[in-house]
């Protein structure tokens, strides 16, 4: 893998301290306004190509009514932030021994009136999503727009987390967590640091 060096705003030990206390951690103000606006960018000259997340293999499923985009080589600005999650994914591996090997990920729209019901991304650990990570990205964010992150912790801690702008949140895949219907329009990108196999 090529070397990439993360961003300075990204205090690793902490997150690295924090996903070992608690099973989560939050990078704020993670990218510099240029990137996050030709994020914005790219995204927005996509949304009419998003689809119903809860329509997979024809299959209708309740329990989320977001839209969402899988990023491929095509989304070039998007690729950038998966090279950094795969820069955090080597510190990870370090640190705890992951076998992280790829990054997955989707850009996801929840528009007025659109949720994510409980759910874990790794239920019983069957698959190898390993951790889990959400980047907000639209440019603007107010309390009482709904749409918070809300996750319940390593220790069945409940945290409310606010989908602020240029925030990732970084959490283990086996916690249980929900988004909460959205009362404006809420952009992210959800990528998933995944092992080869399904041992954590
Ligand atoms: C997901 C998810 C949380 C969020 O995409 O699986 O739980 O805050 N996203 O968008
Ligand atoms: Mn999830």
């Amino acid at each position: 893998m090529e070397t990439v060096l993360l961003p300075k705003s990204w205090n690793v030990d902490q997150v690295l301290d924090d996903l070992d206390q608690h099973g989560f951690a939050l990078i704020d103000d993670a990218y510099s306004p240029e990137y996050v606006h030709a994020l914005a960018e790219e995204c927005a000259s996509r949304l009419n190509q998003f689809r119903e997340a809860a329509i997979q293999n024809g299959v209708v499923s309740k329990i989320r009514s977001d839209h969402i985009l899988w990023i491929n080589e095509e989304l070039q600005t998007a690729q950038q932030h998966i090279r950094y999650l795969n820069a955090l994914s080597d510190q990870l591996n370090q640190a705890f021994f992951l076998g992280i090997q790829e990054v997955e990920a989707h850009f996801a729209c929840y528009n007025a009136g659109e949720f994510y019901a409980l759910h874990r991304d790794n239920p019983q650990r069957k698959n190898d999503r390993v951790i889990s990570t959400v980047y907000y990205l639209h440019e603007d964010w107010q309390d009482g727009w709904g749409g918070e992150l809300r996750l319940q912790d390593k220790y069945d801690q409940w945290h409310i987390i606010q989908p602020k702008p240029n925030r990732i949140a970084i959490f283990q895949s086996d916690l249980l967590h929900e988004v909460i219907q959205a009362k404006h329009q809420r952009l992210s990108i959800t990528a998933w640091l995944r092992s080869g196999n399904s041992i954590w």
